[in-house]
């Protein structure tokens, strides 16, 4: 059976790290500041905005949040990141995501200047991290949380691992395979068009699902001894606890994964608390490198 990646805990240490860093800087009188904007009432993205506002008052930031109407315009919105761009109390702006159907997310996205961009959606870090300028990006959450996991499992040097990343989303997929890339693992991206997943899958000694597709990776595409890293968060139907009850699964069918895995995140507990921990870490190195 294989080893279960405490996302959970690993999460906890780094945020345990942010917090002790962001008091030393706090005491050379820099306080880390995160602005988290939210507009509209999506109930997944108000539970995830308040996480990262909560996360963010434990580590001692400087933390607002800006609650916005769903009829918001797109003038008022690009007028709040242009002031929070220009607020030197705030090192890192987060715009949650979806944004509603009439605002364009990439001209907010490409609003937010790339050193605060804790996201890393901007244009000038998605080139930044294509290109390996890794000391002056900022790397996107999940991938950059998930990508940690894999460190920790591997080590920094991923010579001669064949690494298979199903999904190609600009927010996870991509990202992700760029850093495993610059960690020089043999990197395939997959997508709904690939041909043989299943057989794609199983060459791979690092497997990351990340399609938003409940369970649609089955043990049986996952090679023996593997690691597997599961961003996916499904809520689905769970009538065996109750009418109406659901519960929340991976992209990776976990029962069947874990007997031919190494080593596999669990759905809760892996990737997700990560994302949180790695926004924090973000925020961190803004303020550090707007610290000079
Ligand atoms: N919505 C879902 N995931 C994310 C994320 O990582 N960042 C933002 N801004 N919105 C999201």
């Amino acid at each position: 059976m294989a080893e279960i990646i405490d996302g959970k805990s690993v999460a906890a240490e780094v945020v345990e790290g942010v917090k002790k860093s962001a008091a030393t800087l706090a005491a050379h009188g820099v306080k880390p500041g995160l602005a988290v904007v939210i507009v509209g009432e999506d109930p997944a993205s108000q539970v995830y905005v308040a996480n990262k506002s909560r996360t963010s008052k434990e580590c001692g930031f400087h933390s607002v949040q800006h609650t916005l109407a769903a009829e918001t315009s797109e003038a008022d919105l690009v007028a709040l990141v242009e002031k929070l761009n220009a607020d030197p109390a705030i090192h890192g702006i987060l715009v949650q995501l979806p944004l509603p159907g009439h605002i364009d997310a990439g001209k907010i996205i490409q609003t937010i200047a790339p050193a605060k961009d804790v996201d890393g959606f901007h244009f000038i870090n998605v080139g930044k991290l294509a290109t390996g300028e890794l000391d002056t990006a900022l790397v996107p959450c999940t991938p950059f949380g998930s990508m940690l996991l894999i460190e920790r499992k591997h080590g920094k040097d991923l010579s001669g691992l064949n690494a298979v990343v199903v999904g190609r989303s600009n927010i996870v997929g991509k990202p992700m395979a760029n850093l495993l890339l610059a960690a020089n693992a043999t990197v395939t991206i997959a997508h709904s068009r690939t041909k043989d997943l299943p057989a794609l899958c199983r060459s791979a000694d690092i497997l990351v699902a990340a399609v938003g597709r409940p369970e649609m990776v089955k043990g049986d595409w996952v090679k023996p001894g593997a690691t597997v890293i599961d961003v996916g968060i499904n809520r689905i139907p769970a009538p065996d606890k109750g009418e109406g009850k659901s519960r929340l699964v991976g992209d990776v069918e976990f029962a069947s994964a874990e007997k031919s895995a190494g080593a596999i995140t669990p759905v809760p507990g892996g990737v997700g608390p990560m994302t949180i921990a790695m926004l924090m870490a973000n925020t961190l190195v803004s303020a550090y490198r707007h610290a000079g």
